[in-house]
């Protein structure tokens, strides 16, 4: 086994059963090779995360361009602060799983005009910390749909049937952009809990 910390994020469009797949991913690292991993998410918890999450509930409005600075703001501060920072994990030693990176502020707040601007505003990040491998749980509009009204009572900005199909289309179209540039790797997400987990697991092994 390879001594190196490793960084995994996941991605998908909301309701694509991500948490459910990283906290399984976090056992079966510990059951195949004894290692615990850190677990964590975008927005974070800091003070940007805080404000981000008062966009994404509605309580309070701004513009998606505003939205994009402040989510590759956060992952900054996500990376770099001292309370804690993914960077502190890794420096000594602690794979870290995460639940959303920069593929996200690409999909979500990209689009054809600043598209470019956005992944300018995630270079520090990527130079900083890129992942070992971005993990795409690949769900069909419907289920997550379906999956988000079952679970929840407060319904977030991108949760529309309009707005998954769109976030869709556009982490797949930016695969074929950094196909070769980013390990991505994308998994069917409208399997079994179980089948989707060994998939991640068979597909990230190689890498403890
Ligand atoms: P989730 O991680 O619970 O699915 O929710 C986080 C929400 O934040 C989700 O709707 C996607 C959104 N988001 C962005 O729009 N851009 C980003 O850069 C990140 C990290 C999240």
């Amino acid at each position: 086994m390879e001594n190196k910390a490793r960084f995994i994020t996941f991605e998908g469009i909301d309701g694509s059963g991500k948490s459910t797949q990283i906290h399984l991913l976090k056992e079966r690292i510990l059951l195949e090779t004894g290692d615990d991993c850190y677990t964590t998410f975008e927005p974070s918890t800091g003070p940007v995360g805080a404000l981000l999450r008062q966009f994404l509930s509605g309580r309070v409005k701004t513009d998606e361009n505003t939205l994009a600075a402040l989510f590759a703001a956060d992952r900054l501060d996500h990376l770099h602060n001292e309370l804690n920072g993914i960077l502190e994990k890794t420096e000594h030693g602690c794979h870290v799983l995460c639940d959303r990176y920069v593929l996200s502020n690409f999909a979500y707040q990209g689009n054809k005009e600043n598209l470019d601007w956005i992944i300018s505003l995630n270079e520090r990040a990527i130079s900083v910390l890129k992942p070992d491998c971005h993990i795409f749980i690949d769900v069909t509009p419907k289920i997550a749909l379906r999956r988000i009204e079952e679970n929840r009572e407060n319904i977030d900005l991108y949760e529309s049937m309009e707005s998954l199909t769109k976030v869709r289309s556009a982490y797949l179209s930016l695969f074929r952009r950094f196909n070769g540039q980013e390990n991505i790797i994308v998994i069917n997400g409208n399997q079994s809990v179980e089948k989707i987990a060994d998939d991640i697991w068979n597909k990230v092994s190689y890498l403890f």
